[in-house]
């Protein structure tokens, strides 16, 4: 045994973490969340006077770069970001190559595999062993910003391809969202045949829900982002990465399976027999439970706030009121409250989304998306302070 621990010690110590639960990869200066008081930061701006007083491209701004923009460095944020709205055909050819009832994310996976195989700053990367994206360099800032628009082109693809349509071009003007939106064919109602401009509800609504989603310190994805990014892989190749961890049903996905959850029970009377399967442990409750949050998940209220504002829409879905009894008959048994389990951000947050249009097979997708400022600013900030790891035992030496 003495020996044993000599020759763990010799190549340094190692330690079983499972979930990651207690092993910090980076520190960082970007988000603070508090699971205990349940508040959430950006860069020392609260996201209640966020969410209040901003937009979603200033907070982008906010999180990457450090600072809310002034009103022409937002603006031209927003050009470069539209300029790189663009599908080259190789990655038009691979989505078309999908039936159309395919699942969503293998068909985003593939699609960005296509966009990095002619993407010049992956070519040099991988063909020249060039390390092109170390620093706080230009180059960084512009993979930053051509990896948001690919991801948001990708998913805009692969919906219009699911719903046999072509992709509308992006305004070279126009708003990050309201471009997804654009590009996607949510279209402002009398504008579709003449100038088509984004549906304007859906913009202001996520204009500020997606603040709420923009960054949440280091996820399972953007911790899946950064391990890959650790071995200096170039940006599009770690979004498919961030991108598998996701769709995970414990990440991501639980927004599908919550909601797919709400139609097989279809109505508030068959809620306790969902919440007795899930005391026997036959199954888990989508949209319940946070690894970070001991009380409810601070952009809860918000997205009740949201949710009250297009009350019209989202009351007249039916499953709004099995959502809703399901949070209370949880929030009143011990089982839940024993295990301090609450609703997160994934119980309501899909009721947004279908009120304003949006089918089940492209919410997780779109939520994905949301975080892509966040995961962008922990690559970059992982960049601007790159070490190289040796092997363990030895100093860590900073590059
Ligand atoms: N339903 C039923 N039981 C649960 C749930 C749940 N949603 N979440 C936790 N538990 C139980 C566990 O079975 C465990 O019980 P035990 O003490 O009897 O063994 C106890 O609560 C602690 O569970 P852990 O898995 O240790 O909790 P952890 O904090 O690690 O998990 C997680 C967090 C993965 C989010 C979990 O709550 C879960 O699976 N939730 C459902 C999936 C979900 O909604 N994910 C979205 C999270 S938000 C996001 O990623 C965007």
């Amino acid at each position: 045994e003495g020996a044993d621990m000599v020759d763990q010690l010799d190549n340094g110590l190692r330690i079983v973490d499972k979930g990651y639960l207690n092993t910090a990869c980076m520190e960082s200066s970007i988000t603070l969340i508090d699971g205990k008081r349940g508040y959430i930061q950006y860069r020392n701006h609260s996201i209640e006077a966020l969410f209040e007083h901003n937009d979603y491209e200033e907070v982008i701004h906010l999180l990457i770069w450090g600072k809310l923009p002034s009103s022409a460095k937002k603006q031209t944020l927003r050009r470069k970001l539209a300029a790189e709205m663009k599908a080259p055909q190789c990655v038009i050819n691979v989505v078309r190559s999908f039936p159309r009832d395919s699942m969503t994310f293998p068909m985003i996976i593939a699609a960005l595999a296509a966009y990095a195989s002619v993407d010049e700053g992956a070519r040099a990367t991988h063909t020249k062993g060039e390390p092109q994206y170390l620093g706080k360099g230009k180059a960084v800032d512009e993979a930053v910003i051509r990896t948001m628009s690919i991801l948001a082109t990708t998913i805009a693809l692969v919906y219009c391809h699911k719903r046999g349509r072509s992709l509308n071009a992006p305004n070279p003007e126009g708003s990050f969202i309201g471009n997804i939106l654009l590009m996607m064919g949510f279209l402002e109602p009398g504008t579709e045949h003449t100038q088509p401009l984004p549906n304007q509800k859906i913009e202001k609504c996520f204009e500020r829900l997606w603040i709420l989603y923009a960054d949440h310190e280091m996820t399972n994805s953007t911790a899946a982002f950064l391990h890959a990014a650790s071995t200096l892989t170039d940006p599009l190749s770690c979004c498919v990465t961030g991108i598998v961890s996701a769709y995970g049903p414990l990440h991501g996905g639980a927004i599908d399976l919550a909601y797919k959850g709400f139609e097989d029970l279809g109505t508030p009377e068959n809620v306790p027999k969902l919440i007795s399967a899930v005391k026997a442990k036959k199954q888990r409750l989508f949209g319940y439970g946070h690894r970070i949050y001991k009380v409810v998940d601070p952009r809860t209220k918000f997205i009740r706030q949201l949710i009250e504002e297009y009350k019209e829409q989202v009351k007249s879905n039916p499953l709004l009121s099995v959502a809703l009894e399901i949070d209370r008959v949880a929030g009143e048994d011990p089982y839940f409250t024993s295990r301090n389990l609450k609703a997160n951000a994934d119980l309501y947050g899909c009721f947004l989304y279908t009120a304003l249009g949006f089918e089940t097979d492209i919410i997780v997708a779109m939520a994905s998306l949301s975080r892509t400022p966040g995961v962008m600013a922990h690559w970059r900030e992982s960049m601007g302070t790159w070490i190289v790891y040796v092997p363990l035992g030895h100093p860590m030496q900073c590059v």
